[in-house]
């Protein structure tokens, strides 16, 4: 069944294509496609994209509308957010107590509920949902002799500059040297020379028999490294890719924006390998985002709204694969509640690329600092499979069977996301001042939400307690629930809004009599009741968004 959705963001109307489907005793729904704004607009996308499907209408169920509650979220500063999320026990300076150090910082008791959950939707869609990608899980210290064949020890160098006026520190690319000025007071740099910010270290306790290796300044050197072993284990078949979520280190000469740029961090990325004599079988959706290549910026044009399958046809995103990768990469993040308006693609300039770059299209967001990369897409092209059989003498080419004839595979599209950036994102996009309410509520897609649920009996008497510590026994073997018996209902609400947690579950009277609670929902604060014998599935289903809210129980 399809169905066109409204969601109306800071009170503009958004209208997607979503698919439910029925697998078991799970309705799975996916968001198929951004229809436009209008209504009329979304029934003839939604009409053309069922037909390009090839089912009609009948096949893919009655289409009609459904509104979303999507509160617009409220706009504030990188400072705020970082403020919030140390208040609220998301993120620590790391070493707080003894002044911090610079870049580096410490998930709390949320946050690395908040984090965890992020990731583990990462590899559900990139892994799990598809049959052509694996993961690993690579060593965060290696034989330095991956990064001398990946190019990095060579290459990969920024430019360490000084604010000539007011002193301001920063690292810019190569190609910026003498076109940029400074950020802070738009007086010149001084060039302090190049730096490669990968952190070094000494592998074994005798300095003389040690050898200097590095913290890796990406995850994804680790899957070309190990390319030939996963493709033989997993039997993967071209094309397929190779998934890593994992630490990464850079030795950022100014870190800054709180979590954007750090020192130590976490990556989510997949090296996609295809048969470079192969086209892409997979279709373009209709998707539209925001398109700004390389011809747009340095013509200093305005970048243009277009379909992600229109870029490529026109030329603009010039392989299938690079289009495929970008339009799946910004539905992840919709899929999950961010905000569709804040994302555009921006091409690479050619002197902007990495060593290693053919094509590199980001993903960008609009953070409270500006349109900033979240996700770097490269064409890598064999350059790294290439390297490494060089450097090791390994042969890490595949067999075509068909064509009996060895091939090396081309990484046509490497989406790699940072997980703090990703983590803003959905931070900046929940957060929201309830003047009604007087409240922040966090509305963060309950998938991702640190608590699943808090259980709270009305009153401090033990035939409540008794039946909410049954309840909390019952959730906590599946989720990080929270019990909450101080304060009154009202305040036991709002702090539980405030941190994201999607439904409050209360006991009181009838439950006594009728084995029966009340689930109170953050972002409309409706309640249903549900018996305590069906309560874990039916918050499962709230969960993975199978069921609306007011169908889940009776509606109060
Ligand atoms: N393997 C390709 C690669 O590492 P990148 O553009 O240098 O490409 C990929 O990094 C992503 O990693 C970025 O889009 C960003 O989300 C994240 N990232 C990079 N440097 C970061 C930093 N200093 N702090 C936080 N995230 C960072």
């Amino acid at each position: 069944m399809a169905f066109i959705v409204k969601k109306n963001i800071n009170g503009n109307d958004y209208y997607y294509l979503r698919e439910s489907k029925r697998q078991g005793d799970k309705v799975i729904s996916k968001c198929l496609a951004y229809l436009g704004k209008s209504r009329g607009e979304a029934q003839k996308k939604a009409d053309e994209i069922i037909k390009n499907l090839g089912k009609n209408k009948k096949d893919s169920g009655v289409m009609e509308e459904k509104k979303e509650n999507v509160f617009a979220s409220t706009a504030i500063s990188i400072e705020d957010m970082a403020a919030f999320c140390r208040r609220k026990g998301f993120v620590y300076r790391s070493g707080d107590i003894y002044g911090g150090l610079s870049g580096f910082w410490d998930f709390g008791n949320l946050g690395v509920e908040l984090k965890n959950n992020l990731k583990r939707e990462w590899w559900k869609y990139h892994v799990y949902s598809r049959e052509d990608v694996v993961g690993i899980d690579g060593s965060i210290i290696t034989s330095p002799k991956v990064w001398e064949s990946s190019g990095h020890v060579a290459s990969f160098v920024d430019v360490a500059v000084v604010c000539k006026k007011c002193g301001f520190k920063t690292k810019i690319d190569k190609h910026e040297l003498g076109k940029v000025k400074c950020e802070k007071c738009g007086a010149e740099y001084e060039n302090k020379g190049e730096f490669n910010p990968m952190f070094t270290t000494q592998v074994g306790p005798v300095k003389e028999d040690s050898i200097i290796s590095y913290l890796r300044p990406e995850t994804a050197q680790l899957i070309f490294a190990d390319f030939k072993f996963v493709q033989e284990n997993a039997r993967m078949k071209l094309p397929f890719g190779i998934a890593q979520v994992g630490k990464a280190f850079r030795n950022e000469i100014s870190p800054r924006d709180f979590l954007f740029r750090c020192r130590e961090f976490e990556q989510m990325e997949i090296e996609y390998f295809v048969n470079p004599e192969e086209a892409c079988p997979y279709e373009i959706g209709e998707t539209e985002i925001l398109v700004y290549d390389a011809c747009m910026q340095k013509e200093n044009k305005e970048m243009q709204k277009m379909k992600f399958k229109e870029a490529f046809q026109k030329g603009i995103i010039k392989t299938k694969w690079h289009a495929y990768w970008l339009e799946q990469e910004y539905l992840w993040f919709i899929s999950l509640g961010a905000n569709p308006g804040k994302f555009r693609i921006r091409q690479h300039m050619s002197d902007e690329k990495s060593h290693y770059a053919l094509d590199t299209w980001d993903l960008e967001y609009e953070f409270p600092f500006g349109w900033k990369e979240l996700q770097g897409m490269a064409n890598r092209g064999d350059y790294d499979l290439q390297q490494h059989m060089k450097y090791s003498k390994k042969d890490l080419s595949i067999f075509d069977e068909e064509k009996k004839k060895k091939i090396v595979p081309h990484v046509v599209c490497e989406p790699s996301q940072g997980v703090e950036r990703a983590l803003l994102v959905f931070l900046f996009d929940a957060y929201y001042e309830d003047k009604e309410r007087n409240n922040i509520i966090l509305k963060l897609h309950p998938k991702l939400s640190p608590i699943k649920a808090a259980v709270f009996p009305i009153v401090k008497k033990p035939e409540f307690e008794k039946i909410a510590e049954n309840v909390m026994k019952l959730l906590k073997q599946e989720w990080y629930v929270v019990y909450d018996r101080s304060g009154s209902i009202g305040r036991r609400y709002a702090r539980n809004d405030e941190i994201g947690t999607p439904y409050c579950i209360t006991i009181d009277g009838d439950s006594i009599k009728n084995k029966d609670v009340t689930i109170r929902d953050r972002d409309t604060t409706k309640q249903i009741r549900v018996k305590i014998s069906d309560l874990k599935n039916t918050l499962r289903k709230l969960i993975e968004g199978e069921i609306e809210f007011e169908k889940a129980g009776k509606v109060l």
